[in-house]
């Protein structure tokens, strides 16, 4: 993939050595791409070659800048992998994305274990561009697979006692050796309120630029959420269930003065040890001013209405 853009609007206090260097890498890319005499637009998308090349784009898609395929499956966090940021893509092939199953428990009334192919067979993938804004202060912009989890949630048709979803991602320290430390609790949960679940935006993916999720990335299934940090959105999940209490998640259990149940992306409020104002999208040399919601304010503010977001953050 090749992406050009006029840094017209950098300031040089802004610059660091590291985005200098990227910088000048973007202008030798540009240059190579003029000789070999590509048509360059603002959002350039690579061959879709893969599994899932050539799905319709749904339309509640961004149409900002991707950010490039290597930095989406080499700077991830899935601390089941470890915690450095390249440590995923290096410790990833452990684990084994097929057979897959997923147990759906709790208020329904079609509980049972359901393999992946039964998960995916009516569902009409799509490719939805999403952003993904992390706590700690980057973002990206990806092209994933997938399809409404509403969609899913509604085939195992939940109770009137259904008021949230918790999400919980493959216990198995052979497949994800990191789970050997208690750096989290494992196995890593994740929860949505239903209305949160059941919004259009939300989605189950189970790819990423045309192709299968990469193991770094959550295979083979994951939630995203796109207006929420990315740290709600949990990767390989086996078990889905309808719960009338508010789950507690990894996170809030891990470190609860900085991490609630919500996580909403709200740059109004300060993470404890940092702010959350601004953002780096990965690829970029200058730092962004971070959106309300993640820039989805229009699609989800009304979903929160009456909430003090500061109680919950
Ligand atoms: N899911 C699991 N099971 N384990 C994790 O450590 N990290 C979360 C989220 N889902 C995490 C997880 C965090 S902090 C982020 S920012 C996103 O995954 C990162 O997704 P990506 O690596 O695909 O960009």
């Amino acid at each position: 993939m090749v992406l050009i853009r006029t840094p017209s609007d950098i300031q040089s206090s802004e610059i660091t050595p590291e985005s200098v260097y990227r910088e000048r890498r973007r202008f030798m890319q540009a240059g190579l791409a003029m000789a070999g005499g590509l048509a360059l637009g603002p959002q350039v998308l690579q061959a879709k070659t893969g599994a899932y090349g050539n799905l319709p784009r749904s339309p509640l898609s961004t149409d900002e800048e991707l950010t490039e395929l290597k930095d989406v499956t080499s700077y991830n966090n899935f601390y089941e992998f470890g915690t450095g940021k390249a440590d995923p893509a290096e410790n990833a092939h452990t684990l084994k994305p097929s057979p897959w199953s997923i147990s759906v428990e709790g208020e329904c009334a079609k509980p049972g274990t359901y393999t992946l192919e039964d998960i995916l067979k009516p569902h009409a993938l799509e490719e939805r561009i999403y952003r993904l804004r992390c706590v700690e202060g980057w973002s990206m912009v990806i092209p994933w697979v997938g399809f409404s989890l509403g969609d899913l949630l509604k085939r195992f048709e939940p109770t009137g006692n259904a008021k949230y979803v918790e999400f919980v991602t493959l216990e198995d320290k052979e497949q994800m050796p990191g789970q050997r430390w208690p750096i989290l609790r494992w196995p890593y949960v994740e929860g949505l309120r239903m209305d949160e679940a059941m919004h259009p935006l939300t989605i189950m993916a189970v790819g990423l630029y045309g192709d299968v999720l990469p193991n770094q990335n959550g295979a083979p299934i994951r939630l995203v959420v796109p207006w929420k940090y990315g740290f709600k959105s949990g990767k390989s999940i086996v078990k889905i269930r309808f719960v009338e209490q508010q789950p507690v998640s990894s996170w809030m259990r891990s470190a609860p003065s900085e991490y609630g149940f919500y996580s909403n992306v709200n740059p109004e409020v300060d993470h404890p040890r940092w702010s959350q104002r601004t953002e780096r999208r990965i690829g970029d040399f200058i730092k962004r001013k971070t959106l309300m919601f993640n820039g989805y304010a229009d699609q989800v503010a009304s979903l929160y209405s009456g909430m003090d977001l500061r109680k919950n953050y």
